[in-house]
């Protein structure tokens, strides 16, 4: 069969290196895909909100019979719904579904009517709403935009002062004129995992756990980015663990959403935050694989993916075994000069010996023959090994035989596992 993927990141391309590692994949395309995605698979000269594009895609290549929807803004906007209504096989969940990554109230509202553990939180919807609340809160606190913005749009606020700006930020539009609510949250202790899972509604089938680096520099400083490099799997989230954060979380997220008739058909992404004594809350959920989760936990992924794809559009993931490579995996993003805020762009890439490993790339564009760099996380350079510091050695080893102007990474990423 033929496959297209929705999407241009390093998440994508590890999902469209994964589709051609599967025996019933014949061709893999990608809209619009970067320049090393192009090396992989067909790229398609198509924005992923295109609808009316995507749709005229299919119908004039009929051998394409799934598509998979892989970023957030897409499917906030009803993608998986539009091809389905008109009459493709789409991997994802609908844009009602999506509204639990996309709106933080939604998420929020639904956790407190289910007994979610997650942190205390605060709605406003004007700066008149949250000053009276701001003045009297316990600091650090956090202000987080409702809607999609990138992975941006959270703020750990010190004191007041930062609140304020920081919900004046989101009032104002920062994040787009239709993400101006802003919700406050206690600032939670502790360590953070991420746990991606397949489901289909009914089952639940957690991934590898993954921890993510948010920050933009080492020793978690800077300010918050989509992630700066990951590892999988966390030996900190064990299997005793597990078994908690599938009856207090897993669980009841996919019956609540459920109970709203809200079916989520597709892979739900649990961040979580487990406290000093073990216990596990949801910052946020995401309805989608994340970025740069997947480009470790991918390469872990022994079952065919396309089976696992196909078992939950037909909601029978209860009837297939999801298996793991034994081992660990992790990745080191390159980032551009001024990224998050201001990211460079244009830069030519060079790439040197990198055998033993596997480049993603992200924000990438072919200018003229060349890889130029076109975003703000550049590439993602994963490596695996028995385990988490014989990955990191193999990755660190060779990393600066990538280069391009204004080029940055961390050098910290996996160093406390
Ligand atoms: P989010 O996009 O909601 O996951 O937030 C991005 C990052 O902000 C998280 O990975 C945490 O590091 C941090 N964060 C978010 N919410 C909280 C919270 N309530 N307490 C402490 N840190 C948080
Ligand atoms: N790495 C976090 C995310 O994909 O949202």
């Amino acid at each position: 069969m033929d496959i297209l993927v929705i999407g241009s990141g390093g998440r994508e391309h590890a999902i469209v290196k994964k589709l051609n590692e599967s025996k019933r994949v014949r061709q893999v395309y990608c809209a619009p895909g970067n320049a090393g995605i192009a090396k992989d698979a067909i790229c398609v000269n198509v924005g992923v909100l295109d609808k009316q594009g995507i749709l005229k895609f299919l119908n004039e290549n009929k051998s394409v019979t799934l598509t998979m929807v892989a970023p957030d803004n897409p499917l906030a906007d009803g993608l998986v719904n539009f091809l389905t209504e008109n009459g493709h096989r789409a991997f994802g969940p609908t844009k009602e579904a999506s509204e639990i990554e996309s709106s933080k109230i939604f998420a929020k509202q639904l956790m407190v009517d289910n007994n979610i553990p997650t942190a205390g939180y605060k709605k406003f919807e004007s700066g008149k709403d949250s000053k009276a609340y701001l003045d009297t809160a316990n600091y650090p606190l956090v202000i987080k935009a409702d809607g999609l913005a990138y992975g941006k749009g959270v703020y750990i606020c010190q004191s007041k002062e930062e609140a304020l700006s920081a919900s004046d930020e989101i009032f104002g539009g920062k994040f787009g004129e239709a993400n101006t609510k802003v919700i406050a949250e206690d600032f939670l202790v502790g360590r953070e995992v991420s746990v991606l899972a397949f489901t289909d509604g009914k089952t639940v089938v957690p991934m590898l756990s993954a921890q993510d680096h948010k920050r933009a520099y080492d020793n978690d400083e800077g300010p918050n980015t989509g992630g700066m490099g990951a590892f999988a799997p966390s030996k900190f989230y064990t299997k005793a663990l597990a078994d908690i954060c599938m009856e207090l979380i897993y669980k009841p997220t996919i019956e609540a959403m459920n109970k709203l008739g809200r079916k989520f058909k597709g892979v739900i992404y649990f961040g979580l935050m487990i406290s000093p004594n073990g216990e596990p809350f949801i910052l946020e959920y995401n309805a989608r694989f994340g970025d740069p989760e997947t480009q470790v936990i991918l390469p872990l992924l022994k079952t065919d993916l396309v089976d696992i794809f196909e078992a939950i559009i037909e909601e029978r993931l209860d009837k297939i075994q999801i298996k793991w490579k034994k081992g660990s995996a992790i990745t080191v993003v390159l980032a551009s000069e001024g990224y998050p805020e201001n990211p460079r762009k244009g830069d030519k890439i060079t790439v040197g010996d990198i055998k033993g490993l596997t480049l993603y790339h992200a924000g990438t564009l072919d200018k003229d023959g060349e890889t130029v760099s076109n975003g703000g996380r550049v590439l993602a350079l994963t490596g695996a090994g028995s385990t988490v510091g014989k990955a990191r050695k193999k990755v660190y080893k060779k990393i600066n035989n990538i280069k391009f102007n204004g080029m940055f990474y961390r050098k910290d990423i996996g160093i406390k596992e």
